[in-house]
């Protein structure tokens, strides 16, 4: 796989790399990306509130380690959906990883397919969804926006299905795009020769160029069908036999919506703090949700995950296994597959020393009696 490597830019070597935590290569990367580029992957919604508040979320809970247990193993190990993860970790859907490095989004299902951990493929991916497939290691799952094109919407989900992806997961916190003023400010676009490349060959859909707006986010308001409810997940599963991933719940009642209409999963997220500024941190939201949905459908979490104890936090909690989005791109944009599998290595050796210092040889053993401080009720 190493072709896949750009070696113009990265010789192989990690210890070439000064870089001994994620937020290293948020520093590294901004030198390897246009401002467009590096604007439209950091930036939250207008005052990036929820941006910060998702890591901060993480600071504020705190962790009671278990002494003299047998650690001299740690398992990592689990299953999402009954499919088996060597890391409780996914990569979550991120658009136009083609900006950051040109295998993009191949190079992405790479380093997840090396590493064990699953991948949830964006709609907006700007490699297709078959190109991707045929790279992963059979843990793959398809991102779903519900454009106001049915036949459109039917298509992908019929495509995913085809190409052997796991499940659909349908991303609910975006009926229209928020409002990232860097990305308006620049007047974000694809630069030539880059698409959404399950779209432009099919629809010939692409993103425009606006004056004085986001190009993403007028393709939302013409392409993304913001009349979406509930009763939709029905319409949806009929589609394909693939089991349904809710992404985007905030709230006890949604989780519990969800529940009933059919997701097995659900991904607590507020995307990443992109969607409405001032929402609640998706550590946050996590409690009240693992408790409304008393098992009935396995809970993810993603947004500010940057440390191994970040992880070792959302499973106390009770989430099955936490997606991470930022970091990727910033280990893409400066050593392509090289950097992902990087990124997952350095949270697979600090996962390990959290817990291993947390008392906990298996995943199994982080339960909520490490937090320090519960949420009444829990
Ligand atoms: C995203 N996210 C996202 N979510 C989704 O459902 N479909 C998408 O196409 C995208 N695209 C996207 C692009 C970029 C550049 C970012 C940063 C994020 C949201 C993503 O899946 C996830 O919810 C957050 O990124 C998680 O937060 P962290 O890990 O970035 O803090």
């Amino acid at each position: 796989m190493a072709e896949l490597v750009d070696f113009a830019r990265f010789n192989g070597d990690m210890n070439a790399f000064p870089v001994i935590n994620l937020f290293g290569y948020e520093q590294l990367a901004k030198e390897h990306l246009s401002q467009m580029a590096f604007d439209y992957y950091t930036s939250g919604a207008w005052d990036e509130v929820t941006l910060r508040d998702n890591l901060a979320a993480f600071t504020r809970v705190k962790l009671r380690p278990k002494m003299l247990v047998d650690v001299s193993k740690i398992d990592l190990t689990t299953k999402v959906l009954g499919a088996s993860l060597q890391l409780p970790i996914l990569i979550a859907p991120m658009a136009f990883q083609c900006l950051a490095h040109s295998d993009g989004e191949l190079a992405t299902a790479l380093a997840a397919a090396s590493a064990g951990v699953g991948i949830v493929l964006s709609t907006l991916a700007t490699k297709s969804l078959e190109e991707v497939a045929r790279v992963t290691n059979g843990w793959q799952w398809f991102q779903l926006y519900i454009h106001k094109d049915q036949g459109l919407t039917r298509a992908l989900v019929e495509r995913a299905y085809k190409a052997g992806y796991k499940a659909i997961c349908l991303t609910v916190d975006a009926p229209v795009l928020g409002k990232r003023e860097r990305d308006q400010h620049n007047e974000f676009t694809l630069p030539p020769g880059l698409h959404p490349a399950n779209l432009t060959n099919i629809s010939g859909l692409d993103i425009p160029q606006t004056k004085g707006e986001s190009g993403l986010l007028s393709y939302f308001a013409q392409q993304i069908n913001p009349a979406v409810t509930w009763k939709d997940l029905e319409w949806l599963q009929s589609l394909s036999p693939l089991p349904l991933v809710v992404k985007g719940i905030l709230r006890a009642d949604d989780a519990i919506r969800a529940v009933e209409y059919g997701a097995q999963a659900i991904i607590v997220s507020n995307h990443g703090g992109r969607q409405l500024d001032g929402a609640i941190a998706s550590l946050d939201a996590l409690p009240e949700i693992i408790a409304a949905v008393e098992g009935k459908a396995e809970v993810l979490l993603d947004g500010g995950i940057r440390r191994g104890t970040d992880i070792v936090k959302a499973l106390a909690f009770g989430a099955k296994a936490v997606l991470i989005g930022r970091p990727v791109l910033w280990g893409l944009a400066v050593g392509g597959q090289t950097g992902v599998s990087h990124i997952i290595s350095l949270l697979e050796d600090e996962l390990k020393v959290a817990m291993t210092l947390s008392g906990c040889p298996t995943l199994q053993d982080i339960d909520s009696s490490l937090i320090s401080q519960l949420p009444k009720n829990f």
